[in-house]
């Protein structure tokens, strides 16, 4: 089946076609892949974050491919290429790790600020000890983040700084008071601070970071974590150190000793393989796809290990470093790892977001190795030429992903074997959106077979399917600066739909995303039957010094009572106390209604006992949103929050068809003493 070569280039939506499906299959295998998509189960969100990159000082990543300075021919923003920048936002990069990687944990960040031509050279050990002059520093990292619209990622020196320097640049970047060092980032030019969120706290310190023992680096890390403040309304996001790929004992004891002093822990894997990136044949393509794949076990095992110290998942398992580390072009400097980028990559991005999605509950953030010019690249660059890779399409084609809700499916597929080994041939995931669009990803790891694939979607009917294609002749094509459109999303129309289910057929070595549009089954956004609901809901007021939501089943209601809305109950003193709110919402009509929940501090909304929005944790005033299917009529919700003192926030709001956005009304609001 030959693909329609209409050339996508960023639109997803070319090809409509009208179809109906009342979903309902088996999976068995009758040599083809069978998928089952289930949306009574929809609940986990697929952060966005999942879709960060890595930005590390490193062969030409940061000079040349992002940074090329204010009297460069090449057209540029303050010194920050405009051709990279335009490719960048067509990704919605969520997050951008930066500046290491190894060089993280010899950068010294107070070189990097103030006038360029002052600030001091080093030697950058790790990547072929050449000259950093520190042209690329804070400012312009924070500047690149703000251009593309991605929430900085900053990778602090654990290895050769100090603590003091880890508290002088989280107070440089995010505070707004008179201090030593908000006012020195004033006399630099920037008189307002940055958000920062996310802090590593060190890179790899089981290796370049600094060749720890595990119980050597959980004490240095909560060192360093005491000491970095929260200030204004920014609210730091510690990122300790985790394993290198299998190395269960670091997980282990970082979690036993890391007391509470980190949010996420940093897995490194990566598709090592020590061949050419783009001369191989079919050994070199089934290795490396095989390589890839056992990034699902290795989430496994750390998630074991991560489950018995935190059960309720608080802790994110981000992997910020992984992708596709290949032999090095013939001719480019060994240290720098520029690397060409293939099909076959495309297909590693591909099979590891799907894996990602599997496992949203715990994956929170990843960051691919690395933005530009170095490792699995979403973009290469020659002085003023600049071309998209094929993994940069995997990305754009899978960002109707980001912020979406995991759908669980059984997928049974045939195996792909090569000399006598033997991988599934399709990988896939799914997810639906605030609009309630169901999206589909797959991968046709086979590069010799297409492959039969069918999915039923439960309790949907299908009215719509857009799809789009990446995929070439050969196993290793790719783009290249005189050839850059040899691999590119096509609109994709090789399918139709018999009895009900979505047929295909998807070439051999090949991506393809699903876009379906259609209705959900009542029975999904079941009302319930309410006797004699009464306006208002029932509270229980709780007191505590609390870090995070507590388990409300364990602790002593000190007063009930009812509420209005969900608003402050009377006489709450202020701070170290907690509530649960219980009772009934009702709905107008059938439909997707967001949900928001602004808080200071932690909170959580649950709808039919499902948990539609977790914004938990000790922080200053934040709305996180989630989404629910809903039918016209009466639905349990159940709110909790916590106020551990300083300021106190919280309100929780609705939106759906017909309905803007607005504090749920007390209209809206009921309880049962039935
Ligand atoms: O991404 C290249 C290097 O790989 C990073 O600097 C390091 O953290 C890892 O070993």
């Amino acid at each position: 089946m030959q693909p329609n070569k209409k050339t996508l280039m960023g639109s997803f939506s070319i090809f409509i076609s009208i179809l109906f499906i009342s979903a309902s299959a088996s999976a068995q295998n009758d040599n083809k892949t069978n998928i089952t998509v289930h949306l009574d189960s929809m609940s986990v969100l697929i952060n966005a974050n999942i879709y960060g990159q890595f930005s590390e000082h490193l062969g030409s990543c940061i000079y040349g491919g992002i940074w090329v300075g204010e009297d460069s021919p090449i057209p540029n923003t303050r010194g920050i290429r405009n051709d990279v920048i335009e490719a960048l936002k067509k990704l919605k990069v969520p997050v951008l790790r930066w500046p290491g990687g190894c060089f993280a944990d010899e950068y010294h960040w107070k070189d990097g600020i103030g006038p360029r031509e002052k600030r001091p050279k080093m030697v950058n050990t790790n990547w072929g000890g050449v000259v950093e002059d520190n042209s690329f520093g804070t400012h312009e990292f924070l500047d690149l983040c703000e251009l593309i619209g991605a929430e900085p990622y900053i990778s602090a020196n654990l290895g050769s700084g100090t603590v003091q320097e880890f508290a002088d640049w989280i107070q440089y970047t995010t505070s707004n008071g008179d201090n030593p060092m908000a006012n020195l980032r004033r006399q630099n030019g920037r008189e307002k601070p940055w958000e920062v969120k996310y802090w590593g706290i060190g890179n790899e310190s089981w290796g370049c970071g600094g060749r720890m023992r595990p119980e050597y680096y959980a004490d240095l890390m909560r060192r360093y974590s005491t000491f970095a403040k929260n200030y204004s309304d920014n609210q730091i996001y510690k990122i300790a150190v985790g394993p290198n790929v299998d190395d269960t004992t670091w997980t282990r004891v970082v979690m036993q000793n890391g007391g509470n002093a980190f949010h996420g822990m940093a897995l490194h894997y990566y598709t090592n393989n020590s061949r050419p990136a783009a001369d191989f044949a079919e050994a070199g393509w089934f290795d490396v796809i095989k390589k890839t794949l056992r990034m699902e076990e290795l989430i496994g095992m750390h998630s074991v290990i991560m489950d018995q110290y935190d059960p309720g998942k608080k802790i994110a398992l981000i992997v910020d470093e992984w992708g596709t580390w290949h032999n090095v072009e013939p001719g480019t400097n060994p240290s720098f790892l520029y690397q060409q980028n293939t099909l076959r990559d495309a297909l590693v991005a591909a099979s590891n977001f799907n894996i990602f999605h599997k496992h949203a509950d715990r994956v929170r953030m990843t960051n691919i190795a690395q933005m530009v010019n170095v490792l699995q690249a979403m973009i290469l660059t020659n002085d003023e030429k600049m071309l998209l890779t094929p993994t940069f399409y995997v990305f754009e084609m899978f960002q109707k992903h980001q912020d979406a809700i995991h759908l669980p499916m059984e997928i049974s597929a045939p195996d792909y074997r090569y000399q006598g080994e033997a991988i599934p041939a399709v990988n896939a995931s799914a997810s639906i959106d605030s609009k309630g669009l169901i999206h589909v990803s797959l991968a046709n790891v086979d590069p010799n077979q297409a492959q039969k694939v069918s999915i039923a979607v439960r309790d949907f009917k299908n009215k719509i399917v857009r799809a789009s294609l990446l995929t070439a002749d050969k196993m290793n094509a790719m783009n290249t600066f005189d050839h850059p459109g040899q691999v590119v999303p096509t609109v994709f129309s090789e399918y139709k739909i018999s009895g009900g289910i979505l047929e295909t057929t998807l070439p051999s070595k090949s991506v393809v995303m699903f876009e379906l549009e259609g209705k959900i089954d009542s029975k999904i956004g079941a009302a319930r039957k309410i006797d004699h609901p009464k306006p208002q809901l029932k509270y229980a007021y709780y007191q505590g010094v609390f870090m995070n939501l507590p388990d409300f089943a364990d602790m002593q209601i000190l007063r009930e009572g009812l509420v209005g809305q969900f608003v402050m109950p009377p006489d709450h003193g202020g701070s170290d106390f907690a509530v649960k709110y219980s009772g009934y919402i009702k709905i107008p009509v059938d439909g997707f209604y967001n949900f928001y929940a602004n808080s200071d501090d932690g909170a959580r909304i649950y709808i039919n006992d499902k948990l539609v929005v977790n914004n938990d944790g000790r922080h200053a005033p934040i709305e996180v949103k989630g989404f629910a299917v809903l039918n016209a009529g009466f639905h349990k919700i159940e709110a909790e929050f916590f106020q551990a003192g300083g300021g106190l926030a919280f309100d929780i709001s609705i939106e759906g068809p017909g309905l803007e956005k607005q504090i749920i009304p007390a209209g809206m609001l009921f309880h049962s003493n039935d």
